[in-house]
């Protein structure tokens, strides 16, 4: 498949090109597009064909639910069984933005978009060239991240393209992504509102309008009994080539200990690389490639730059990444939660 990659200026999209896009999506082809969290693979939502399309171009499980991208708060309507008195109020607060919300699913939405499950995830971004978009397409978009499973999330398009280039019909070049990481997941099916997968959106920020927050505790816990309530967090994602490892401890015992980690690493023959911060990668000279994810005091770009950071130690041929570990306050606990699936859980302590 030739698959076609157009500019747009995500402030001001053409809407020639973004109806192009939509009509494929009305074919039940598929396009990437840019969302202020990470780019993503659209499909017809309510198109069982075009969701077995998105699992076959990322090579996906297909028991792993797809979020249902709209574009009005007044087209949820018909792809819920009800609106929970919770959800209106967050939509009110977050809507559009980057937050997830998970409802009993109407007969509208096809299994094969919610990997067989009686629940629909939706979403409304806060992007002008995603919202447009989605009008364009009938209003219904399924999108996952536009990467290959197993990969990091793209957050600029070239990472799309590397991933899904003769995969997808069409990808629109929207620059680089403001957020960096996935959407806050929260299900509202249940009792108490209960957190899948952080994001941007804290627990903080949800409580100040509902109240009560749980969070999903088998996604904080390597060792939890218990599988993760969003199946996508099962699985082992954001996976760089290289073995990584998230050294914790007080800042000046981290960085003393992944000096001491790297020599040993390229002692052992190993091409190393470590990911540290503006006020901490000048320690790590004798590293064979040294990342910076920006400033510890600026936690949005240390979120907007870990995707990115993650790919390019993959083309480097890294064979061993120390990593340093991040404060769980507000953001913190979404990188953390990032980090910790990319490396597999293996952490040192300093
Ligand atoms: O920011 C985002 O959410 C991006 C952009 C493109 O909007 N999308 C995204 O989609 O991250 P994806 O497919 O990579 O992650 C969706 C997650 C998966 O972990 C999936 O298991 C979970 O949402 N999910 C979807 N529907 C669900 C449902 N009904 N119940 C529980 N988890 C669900
Ligand atoms: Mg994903």
């Amino acid at each position: 498949m030739n698959t076609i990659v157009v500019t747009v200026d995500k402030e001001n999209p053409d809407i020639k090109v973004l109806a192009q896009a939509g009509d494929i999506i009305k074919s039940g082809g598929l396009v990437a597009f840019p969302t202020e969290t990470v780019y993503g693979l659209g499909g017809d939502a309510l198109n069982a064909q075009s969701s077995h399309k998105i699992y076959a171009a990322k090579g996906r499980p297909s028991d792993n639910p797809l979020i249902v991208h709209i574009c009005d708060i007044k087209d949820l309507d018909a792809i819920v069984e009800e609106i929970p008195e919770f959800a209106k109020r967050l939509a009110e607060a977050f809507w559009p933005g980057p937050l997830t919300m998970i409802f009993r699913k109407s007969e509208k939405v096809p299994y094969e978009t919610t990997g067989g499950l009686d629940t629909v995830a939706v979403r409304m971004p806060e992007h002008k060239t995603a919202l447009e978009f989605i009008r364009q397409a009938g209003g219904y978009v399924a999108a996952p991240s536009a990467n290959v499973s197993g990969r990091p999330s793209p957050t600029i398009a070239d990472h799309v393209i590397e991933d899904l280039s003769g995969r997808v019909e069409m990808i629109l070049d929207g620059g680089e992504v403001g957020i960096g990481l996935e959407s806050t997941i929260v299900d509202l099916t249940e009792h108490v509102p209960m957190i899948l997968r952080p994001g941007y959106i804290t627990a903080e920020m949800l409580k100040t309008v509902i109240g009560e927050v749980t969070i999903d505790q088998a996604i904080l816990h390597a060792d939890s009994k218990e599988a993760p309530k969003a199946p996508g967090m099962k699985y082992r994602h954001y996976a760089p080539k290289g073995s990584l490892s998230i050294v914790e401890g007080n800042m000046e015992q981290v960085t003393t200990r992944i000096q001491h980690l790297l020599i040993e690493a390229k002692q052992a023959g190993r091409k190393v690389g470590v990911i540290g911060t503006d006020e901490t990668v000048s320690l790590y000279a004798d590293a064979d490639v040294i990342k910076s994810l920006g400033s510890r005091t600026d936690e949005e770009a240390i979120a907007r730059h870990l995707y990115k950071v993650l790919r390019e130690f993959d083309e480097e041929e890294v064979t061993q990444i120390y990593s340093e570990s991040f404060g769980d306050n507000k953001m913190g606990q979404a990188i953390m939660n990032r980090l910790l699936k990319a490396a597999g859980h293996q952490i040192i302590q300093a």
